[in-house]
């Protein structure tokens, strides 16, 4: 039995969202059946998870979510990432933004997408103003609720200043702390929503030499760097707890395809934040290593 998760204001988007956020970038894979999907779904929503984050660019994700939100659609928050893969459309354009939405409203099978990111285009496009404003125009066609921004560094911070969104996106986790001395706070001062991806540094602490995948192979090199203490507690409990009540920070957004890592997540939520000296040891690390870390997009 885990205790109901808290939620949270989604900014002043007038929404509201669990703390623990199913990133549903795995279940885009193939050999996942509808059946994992369905599965995921239904414990992730007992567990009371209100929130669901896709993208255009996971695989079969869009799709599956749409079959398996069918009949509790309300049940959820429904986010998307978008921008590019619009056939016969250049990807950042505005067609690409507004083509894109009309896609994923198809594949997930839903007459409104709640929140809707521009998925990481640097801040020379956004600057240009084309893809915002078309993404704007979504939502005043009652297409989308909420306009947002995925991404990090220089064009987080445009995105934050700018005013447009009403969300934002970044990595946040321990190996990931840069903007919380900047982006996060500034856009929870701002009233924006803040969606922290990645938020168990992608779980370095699983392999015993550097992965192939060159994000995750950044985060193993940044976890080893740091050289933390455990505390007494599980990685994954204590990655999750540093993430989720990281000031500013909304909600987490999980990316597993796996219900128990869902439970274990949700039981490490309901410990509440890390003990003071953990946690100031894991911010000294980062301070005494990292503070030149760029953010991870
Ligand atoms: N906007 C962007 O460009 C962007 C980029 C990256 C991520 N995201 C968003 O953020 C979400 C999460 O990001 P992410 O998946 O890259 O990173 P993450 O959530 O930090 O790490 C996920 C990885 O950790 C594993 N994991 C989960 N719980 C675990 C546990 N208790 N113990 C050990 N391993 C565990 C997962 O595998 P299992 O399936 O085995 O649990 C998965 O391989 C994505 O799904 C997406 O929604 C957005």
């Amino acid at each position: 039995m885990v205790t109901a998760l808290p939620s949270r204001p989604l900014g002043h988007t007038g929404l509201t969202v669990s703390v623990l956020g199913l990133g549903a970038g795995r279940i885009g894979e193939s050999g996942t059946t509808d059946a994992d999907v369905d599965r995921l779904l239904g414990t992730a929503l007992e567990l009371g998870v209100t929130l669901v984050d896709t993208a255009r660019s996971y695989g079969a994700s869009e799709e599956r979510l749409g079959r398996a939100l069918q009949g509790r659609r309300g049940a959820v928050v429904l986010s998307t990432k978008l921008g590019y893969g619009v056939p016969g459309v250049p990807d950042w354009t505005g067609p690409a933004v507004e083509a894109g939405v009309d896609g994923a409203l198809q594949r997930l099978r839903t007459e409104i997408i709640d929140v809707v990111h521009l998925h990481s285009c640097p801040r020379e496009i956004l600057e240009r103003g084309e893809v915002v404003d078309a993404l704007l125009r979504t939502v005043r066609a009652g297409k989308v609720r909420v306009a947002a921004y995925s991404g990090e560094n220089d064009a987080l911070d445009w995105a934050v200043c700018s005013g447009a969104f009403g969300v934002v996106q970044c990595s946040v986790s321990i190996v990931d702390q840069g903007v919380l001395a900047g982006a996060v706070p500034a856009a929870a001062e701002r009233g924006t929503g803040v969606l922290a991806k990645r938020p168990l540094g992608n779980a370095p602490w699983r392999f015993d030499r550097r992965p192939d995948a060159p994000d995750v192979a950044d985060a193993w090199d940044r976890f080893g760097a740091l050289g933390l203490e455990q505390g007494g507690l599980p990685w994954d409990a204590l990655a999750t707890r540093f993430s989720a009540f990281a000031p500013g920070v909304t909600a987490i957004l999980l990316g597993t395809a796996s219900p128990d890592h869902l439970v274990a997540a949700a039981r490490a939520i309901a410990a509440g934040p890390l003990p003071p000296p953990v946690l100031a040891a894991i911010h000294a690390a980062h301070a005494r290593v990292g503070s030149g870390w760029a953010g991870r997009i």
